[in-house]
């Protein structure tokens, strides 16, 4: 065992004791002990990984398929201590059963923090309700954030640096605050330890229609969800919804799952829409390899607001105004396909770069266009076209 871990968590089962093992003091201790002594000062990488690989004497290691992977550092029956490396991208929008803290030992990471409002459960796995982003910040290395178990504590972490590296301090389980839900935005919580083959192996029998072209698709999908409790039928209408677009047939099969389920239902096309957005941003982040790039889409994926983009911008590149570091990422990423001018997954027919990068300076300057001599038209074109795309967070609300 290291060293260092092994003093790290000596003093946590210190101090814990000494609080009689309450649950509710568990996260200031474990905060107060990263701080005390921080990882990322204390813990060299490039000698802690080679003693891992070749010193047998190790903590006893989860199956654990949380982290690229996770590494136990201590342990002990009543906690542990765990590295998680994160080679590429984010955690789901997350709570947890367990409480703690943790600490960014290398790297840094985009942290979105979260409340589910007006919640109804809709069976014990499935919730639905309004998530809002209470706030959306940039952990930088040394950081340590405290952990408490339930849904007090929603957030999701995009790393930026490739590894990142995270300490955690965590209860073994917090009886009672089961399950580890994970959030859909803006209106679904699912739980991803849910077990249901049955539905698993329709939906990949309904791919098998698809790849197949089979003529009977949509009105297979449309019978299920008439048929269909609303848990599964949201499990049908998450498969099916790509090849229904394509179809035409999407509008009609989720006007027959609201009309059949009723208010519960409204948030459902909301939250699948969403997460199309959000699986785009995701492809588009696997093509596009320039570092400060993928922290604008990371921002795309995660900010909830233009206060919000522009606030964390500002904080990892201090140097000029966030607008003008959004709007040079906007040119440079901008192509040129066929004629048409494309920003990521954005594409404008007729305006030229310079009207669309003044119509997205306005939007973020709240400037008026009469201003910059942008047209009525060409106003509303370039904006409807953001507010469409997964450049969404960016475009003025419709006048
Ligand atoms: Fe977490």
């Amino acid at each position: 065992m290291d060293a260092f871990f092994k003093d790290l968590g000596d003093h946590v089962l210190a101090e814990w004791k000494h609080a009689n093992f309450s649950l509710g003091s568990f996260p200031a201790i474990a905060s107060a002990a990263l701080k005390r002594m921080p990882p990322s000062e204390n813990v060299d990488l490039e000698s802690f990984l080679p003693a891992f690989l070749l010193d047998d004497a190790q903590p006893f290691q989860t199956e654990s398929g949380f982290g690229e992977p996770e590494v136990v550092a201590y342990d002990h029956p009543r906690f542990y201590v765990q590295l998680l490396f994160w080679m590429d991208g984010t955690t789901a929008i997350h709570q947890h059963e367990f409480s703690g803290a943790f600490h960014v030992l290398r790297g840094s990471s985009i942290h979105s923090q979260f409340d589910f409002l007006n919640v109804r459960p809709v069976t014990p796995y499935f919730r639905v309700g309004d998530l809002r982003m209470k706030k959306i910040d940039l952990l930088e290395t040394g950081a340590t954030v405290q952990i408490r178990s339930g849904p007090k504590c929603i957030h999701s972490l995009f790393h930026l640096d490739a590894p990142s590296v995270t300490v955690v301090i965590r209860t073994q389980n917090d009886p009672g605050t089961a399950p580890q839900f994970n959030y859909h935005p803006p209106h679904v919580a699912l739980d991803p330890l849910l077990s249901d083959a049955l539905t698993m192996r329709r939906r990949q029998v309904l791919d098998v229609l698809e790849q197949t072209a089979d003529p009977t698709y949509t009105d297979l999908v449309l019978e299920m969800i008439r048929e269909l409790d609303f848990e599964r039928g949201f499990y049908i209408l998450q498969t099916s919804r790509p090849y229904l677009q394509d179809l035409g047939d999407w509008d009609n099969a989720l006007a027959s799952f609201v009309a059949k389920h009723g208010r519960i239902a409204d948030g459902i096309g909301a939250t699948l829409e969403e997460a199309s957005r959000r699986e785009t941003i995701r492809g588009l982040r696997a093509h596009i390899a320039e570092p400060e790039h993928r922290f604008f889409l990371a921002l795309l994926m995660n900010a909830d607001s233009l206060p919000a983009v522009l606030a964390v911008v500002a904080k990892r590149f201090p140097e000029q105004p966030p607008e003008a570091t959004v709007l040079r990422w906007a040119k440079e990423l901008i192509e040129f396909p066929d004629d048409d001018v494309e920003l990521l997954d954005a594409r404008f027919r007729d305006h030229s770069p310079e009207t669309i990068l003044a119509v997205l300076e306005a939007m973020m300057k709240k400037n008026s266009r009469r201003a910059r001599g942008i047209t009525q038209a060409e106003w509303d074109e370039i904006r409807a076209e953001f507010a469409s795309s997964s450049l969404r967070v960016l475009a003025a609300p419709a006048s």
